[in-house]
């Protein structure tokens, strides 16, 4: 089989010597073990020109086709990934103190993450250098990715998952026709694994033998906030960080904008997001620190549950080259968060969008972010499969209008569920509170 010519990138680049290597499936350099990342003839784009055609493009990431790995001439594994709303969330704002304050929502996916979006460059990459099987660790999201895209591009899939990942992401990876390997340990354990079998095996790892093509996915979300903002930058970003690819490749996608002409250069910061069961990225942002030490994740945020992040210390150093922050959340305002976006703005987020909430708040209150700051906050995965064991299943059934009545209106500061329910199924902290368990009727069957 004659395979395509690879034309974008035009080589892999190390992040630290800048060594250039030739694309293949390779990810480290071998003069200073540096991460390689995709290098694009950056001066050969032309800012109006690389506008028009994004606008004349397919409403998916692959508008962005210049900037992004398999260009022009490379058969695509797509599924729609991208070009999702970006909405602008008044009520939400009004809530958090914010004036300008936007909702990047990507739970719109086609797999309900954005993890489509990575997913999609690194299978149409991996299909271009000729593997016939896929495989990847994840902590669930990029499963589905995965599982998804393989199957249109009619490949096998093989994905590795940490043991106590939520039973809803296993079933729909399975759904999709995929393999799914549970593994005894973390989502750390699990990537240590993936490594040594990518050694043994022919396989295209999504994130490791694949990772440069991977990450560069994540960049689509950047490019999309400029388009969407009318070829513009905001005054700050928040991002949800596991590994910490996203938020880089945010920062990225921003100097990329900037370095073609298609954006006029101005300040802008980007924040990181994580829940305090994992949290090393935000504990050495926050000690000063100049390594990003390991944790054992323990958090209700599974798919931010990376105790080791690959790219850790890239995020934080977006974040001190854009002065902006790496925060955590107590895992207590998590579902919070989940519960805050969706009843303001009718968007159900998982847990991951509800630790980028629970800590855009943190930022508002601490005045990290000031009222006037025009601000997106990107949510990156939908609720309706992980987050759903986290609330109270049924809701308490009022029997008397009286009691409607003392439920509502909610309390503007303090009305958010925290999913700690007491003896009634009602929450702790919520705008039930004040109920005893004999004022709620049974359930209906
Ligand atoms: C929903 C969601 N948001 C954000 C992230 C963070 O992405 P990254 O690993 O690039 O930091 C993940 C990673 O799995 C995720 O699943
Ligand atoms: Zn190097």
């Amino acid at each position: 089989m004659r395979l395509p010519e690879i034309t974008n990138p035009v080589a892999l680049e190390c992040r630290e010597c800048h060594a250039r290597y030739p694309v293949e499936p390779l990810t480290i350099c071998e003069e200073c073990f540096g991460p390689l990342e995709p290098a694009y003839d950056l001066e050969a784009v032309d800012g109006v020109d690389f506008r028009k055609h994004v606008e004349a493009g397919p409403a998916s990431l692959w508008r962005y086709e210049a900037l992004l790995p398999g260009g022009p001439g490379i058969d695509r594994v797509d599924l729609g990934a991208g070009f999702t709303p970006l909405r602008l969330a008044e009520r939400l704002g009004e809530r958090l103190g914010m004036e300008r304050l936007w909702i990047k929502d990507d739970s719109v996916n086609p797999s309900n993450s954005f993890k489509d979006r990575v997913v999609s460059v690194a299978i149409t990459i991996a299909r271009a250098f000729g593997f016939e099987a896929v495989s990847c660790a994840s902590t669930g999201n990029l499963a589905n990715a995965t599982a998804a895209h393989a199957a249109k591009a009619g490949i096998p899939a093989f994905v590795f998952v940490p043991e106590d990942l939520e039973v809803a992401k296993i079933l729909a990876t399975e759904a999709y026709g995929a393999k799914v390997v549970a593994v005894k340990g973390n989502y750390d354990d699990v990537n240590r694994l993936c490594t040594e079998v990518a050694e043994a095996l022919p396989w295209a790892f999504i994130n490791v033998n694949m990772r440069p093509y991977y990450a560069e996915g994540s960049k689509s979300l950047g490019f999309e906030v400029a388009e969407q903002l009318g070829w513009r930058l905001p005054d700050h970003v928040v991002v949800p960080v596991a590994s910490g690819a996203l938020m880089t490749k945010v920062h990225r996608a921003f100097r990329e904008l900037v370095a073609v002409g298609a954006v006029e250069d101005r300040a802008y910061r980007i924040s990181g997001a994580q829940a305090e069961g994992c949290a090393p990225v935000a504990d050495a942002f926050r000690s000063g620190a100049s390594e990003v030490r390991p944790v054992k994740p323990d958090t209700i945020a599974k798919s931010l549950a990376i105790g080791n992040p690959a790219d850790g210390w890239y995020a934080i150093q977006t974040a001190r080259d854009t002065g902006g922050a790496v925060e955590a959340c107590p895992e207590d305002e998590i579902v919070a968060g989940v519960r805050l976006l969706a009843e303001t703005e009718g968007v159900f987020t998982e847990t991951a969008g509800g630790v980028t909430v629970a800590v855009l708040k943190r930022l508002r209150e601490s005045r990290a972010i000031a009222p006037e700051e025009e601000t997106v906050a990107l949510i990156t995965g939908n609720g309706g499969r992980a987050v759903l064991g986290r609330v109270p299943r049924r809701p308490p059934r009022l029997n008397r209008c009286a009691e409607l009545r003392r439920t509502a209106p909610r309390d503007e500061t303090d009305g958010v569920l925290t999913g700690r329910e007491g003896p009634c199924g009602r929450s702790s902290r919520s705008s039930w509170r004040g109920c005893s368990s004999q004022e709620v009727g049974p359930s209906p069957r």
